[in-house]
């Protein structure tokens, strides 16, 4: 892949805190791989999702309070991800920019370091959406979706065993699987909103199961891989 364009990860919180606790086992491999991918050239744009916490989090604002907007949902689910973030920023010290990014208006001048790490920025989408922002305003290309998920399917694959992976998908296609509207938590494999807006400017979205790390290295290298390619 071209060294010259940043590389986007969306990281699923699923993978930095799934069910709730840290696994630093994966982070720690995580950012063995990408401080080589680093010594190769590359560049990345790491934007972390909330996972589980945000679903704590939001679900029991839900039930404590009986009503709750969409638009103080959301927030959690930001706040969520900031945690996540500066973990993992904490964790790349080194090769990191300083700062978190959790205001896209922004752009940074001047980029000295090979990786960022970015949180979730506003209501009414998901950090995917923040990485097509981020593809968008640095140019890059392709966003990969790490997850735990290894491939979308062409319906829920829980209790549909006729349910048939997807190796390869339009966005027109995917985005009449996934309908329109976002709400909050929701766990589509690529935010509907985020979608529109990565079609719109012809990105490439390959989504695939971010635990293994040398299938990661593949994509990257243009290798045959497992996920889903969504152009
Ligand atoms: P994500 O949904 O992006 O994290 O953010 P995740 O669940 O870890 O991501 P994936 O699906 O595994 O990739 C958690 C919640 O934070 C809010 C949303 O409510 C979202 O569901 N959020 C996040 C925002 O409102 N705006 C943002 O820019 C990012």
């Amino acid at each position: 892949m071209d060294k010259k364009t940043p590389l986007i990860l969306s990281l699923g919180g699923s993978l930095v805190v799934p069910n709730g606790g840290i696994d630093m086992e994966f982070i720690r491999s995580f950012y063995q791989f990408i401080k080589e991918k680093v010594a190769e050239g590359y560049k990345f744009f790491i934007v972390v999702g909330g996972g589980s916490t945000a679903r704590h989090y939001i679900d029991a604002a839900k039930k404590i309070t009986g009503t709750i907007s969409d638009w103080d949902l959301d927030w959690l689910g930001i706040h969520t991800t900031r945690l996540n973030a500066h973990l993992i920023k904490t964790v790349f010290e080194g090769i990191v920019h300083p700062r978190v990014i959790a205001n896209y208006r922004k752009k940074i001048a001047n980029l000295k370091e090979p990786v960022v790490v970015a949180a979730g920025w506003e209501p009414g989408w998901s950090t995917d959406y923040d990485a097509v922002t981020l593809a968008k305003d640095y140019k890059a290309k392709i966003v990969f979706n790490l997850s735990n998920i290894s491939q979308v399917y062409d319906r829920d694959p829980k209790g549909n065993s006729s349910a048939q992976p997807i190796d390869k998908i339009t966005w027109k296609k995917y985005r009449e699987m996934v309908g329109e509207n976002w709400t909050p938590g929701s766990n589509t494999p690529f935010d509907p909103v985020a979608s529109k807006i990565a079609m719109e400017h012809n990105l490439k979205v390959i989504i695939l199961d971010g635990r293994d790390l040398k299938n990661l290295d593949n994509a990257i290298e243009g290798r045959s891989f497992m996920g889903t390619l969504i152009e």
